[in-house]
């Protein structure tokens, strides 16, 4: 019996977030399937929007990364928009890894969890294509933690993030402006869309790392 009171929103604190997600593995897809969820299935279609607008095609044979990659659902659906090339995992609970890991879609696996204050294990300028889908928020991968994620793409590669809106502004906002000033990264598609889940809006963006 899944129990839907049982919401990673319930979360104070990184721990606790790791918590949510060890505890509740096992029924983490039909959980999200009950809420409508589409962060990894928005990402790929605004992908194709980002493509044909900027001209800049991420390479499907490249090196990829998945942060925060779950239970492998943004993993499936990557390789399901043709992304044929290696695809690592940063992703820090070990029950929501052993079901991705069973999906065969990963050849690495990162366990660090990201933290504003400490840098994880992934090695730097390394990856094409750095993706996360409903991993950012203000409990546990913070905006403090974005510059790191920043930190795995190569130069000329690209991340693709989508979040839940509501942790977007006065947060995220103010460290991709501060990235973008600097020259580390460029904003090549910044959208808010409705349907990230039930009730609740998605922020998607494509940065070119500089
Ligand atoms: C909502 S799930 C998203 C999984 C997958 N990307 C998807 O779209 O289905 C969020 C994932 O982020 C991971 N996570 C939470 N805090 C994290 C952190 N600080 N660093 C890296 N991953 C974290 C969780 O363990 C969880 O698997």
């Amino acid at each position: 019996m899944i129990d839907y009171n049982d919401t990673v929103y319930n979360a104070k604190t990184p721990a606790e977030e790791l918590g949510y997600y060890e505890r509740i593995a096992g029924h983490y897809e039909e959980k999200l399937r009950g809420i409508n969820y589409l962060g990894s299935e928005l990402c790929f279609k605004a992908l194709k929007e980002f493509e044909e607008k900027t001209g800049i095609i991420v390479p499907r044979d490249g090196k990829c990364i998945d942060v925060g990659a779950g239970t492998g659902m943004s993993g499936e659906e990557l390789r399901r928009a043709g992304f044929t090339g290696v695809v690592d995992a940063l992703e820090p609970s070990d029950n929501m890894y052993s079901i991705a890991e069973q999906k065969g879609i990963y050849s690495n696996r990162y366990s660090d969890m990201l933290s504003p204050d400490k840098e994880t294990s992934v090695a730097a300028n390394w990856y094409d294509f750095v993706i996360s889908c409903g991993v950012f928020n203000n409990r546990s991968a913070t905006s403090g933690c974005f510059p790191e994620v920043v930190r795995f793409a190569k130069k000329g590669g690209i991340l693709a993030v989508v979040m839940n809106n509501d942790y977007w502004e006065g947060y995220f906002d103010i460290v991709i402006k501060s990235l973008e000033e600097e020259k580390v990264i460029q904003v090549k598609y910044l959208e808010s869309v409705d349907g990230y889940c039930d009730d609740k809006a998605a922020r998607i963006l494509f940065l070119y790392k500089l």
